[in-house]
């Protein structure tokens, strides 16, 4: 059975935000859904995702990678992303959680608020490493815009203390972007952890179904713990955003300075032999509306990554 099964051509979103949720958003930066896609189409979600994973979907374009490998890309895999996974199964383009999601996200940013990015994350059993400290803005490249964003991130089996579920502070949604680096401070590895001034310890943590999701502020901070447990543990995350504004005053991100990661040299290199006209009609097809500040933004982010060394 494929997810052709559930399209759902003129299907309305079956979850609403009431007043007092989007109320909590804003006020906590987060928020937990009990339900926002059906048992079925997780189980669908999942062999879509175990088949990227086998068939290496997108790993000559720096498309899948070890979030904490270090560019030991033999190794197995301790947490593995799948960037834009919707690239490689067409299949994801028709789904109840996206539908749900993007409804979602307007309640929250408003009715301009389009999909820019979406990822999956692989957490192996028993090796399964933890997702580090970050705030999801640290990882935009261009720290000269303005973002309003938030990512909705679905487990694919129940999200708990011991398969590692959603950890988030609340009220860090109205700080600025605080501080990271690389994890362990190694620039090739992707990951990034936040070094800024923040209490671990009032850290809430989501315990949700599969099928169910959690809604964070592109700045709210967050982490998951290590999947100690002796199934693998996949989460399906759609990022929403308002198109970015230049920022009238400039600051610096200079976690990218040093990066190294090998996702991203082989990213650079694949963009580089022609990806870039590739990488630009995906987006269309995605749907990201090319409108002024965010043709400005893809424009300056594709100059950068084409001239790094
Ligand atoms: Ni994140």
């Amino acid at each position: 059975m494929g997810l052709d099964f559930f399209c759902f051509g003129g299907y309305l979103p079956t979850v609403v935000l009431s007043k007092e949720q989007i109320q909590s958003f804003h006020t906590n930066g987060f928020l937990t859904i009990e339900a926002i896609s059906p048992p079925e189409e997780i189980a669908v979600l999942r062999d879509v995702f175990e088949r990227l994973l086998k068939t290496r979907a997108g790993f000559n374009e720096g498309a899948q990678f070890d979030l904490v490998g270090g560019g030991e890309e033999s190794s197995v895999p301790k947490l593995l992303q799948i960037l834009n996974p919707i690239n490689y199964a067409p299949e994801l383009r028709n789904t109840f959680f996206r539908i749900n999601a993007i409804a979602i996200a307007k309640q929250l940013l408003g009715e301009e608020a389009s999909p820019f990015f979406e990822h999956a994350i692989l957490k192996p059993a028993r090796s399964g490493r933890p997702m580090p400290w970050h705030q999801d803005e640290a990882y935009r490249f261009e720290p000269d815009f303005e973002y309003k964003q938030l990512g909705i991130w679905m487990p694919l089996q129940p999200a708990t203390l011991e398969n590692g579920c959603m950890h988030y502070i609340p009220g860090s949604n109205h700080r600025e972007v605080l501080p990271h680096r690389s994890a362990n401070n190694d620039p090739k590895i992707h990951a990034l952890e936040c070094c800024g001034d923040f209490n671990p310890a009032d850290a809430v943590a989501c315990l949700i179904p599969a099928g169910g999701c959690t809604i964070h502020d592109g700045r709210t901070l967050h982490y998951s713990g290590q999947n100690h447990s002796d199934a693998p543990r996949w989460a399906y995350i759609l990022d929403f955003d308002l198109p970015p504004a230049r920022r009238t005053e400039k600051r610096d991100f200079p976690w990218h300075h040093e990066k190294q990661s090998a996702d991203l040299i082989r990213k650079r290199e694949w963009l580089r032999k022609g990806g870039f006209i590739v990488e630009s009609w995906r987006m269309i097809r995605r749907g990201v509306p090319m409108n002024r500040g965010r043709l400005a933004y893809f424009m300056r982010r594709l100059g950068r990554a084409l001239s790094k060394r």
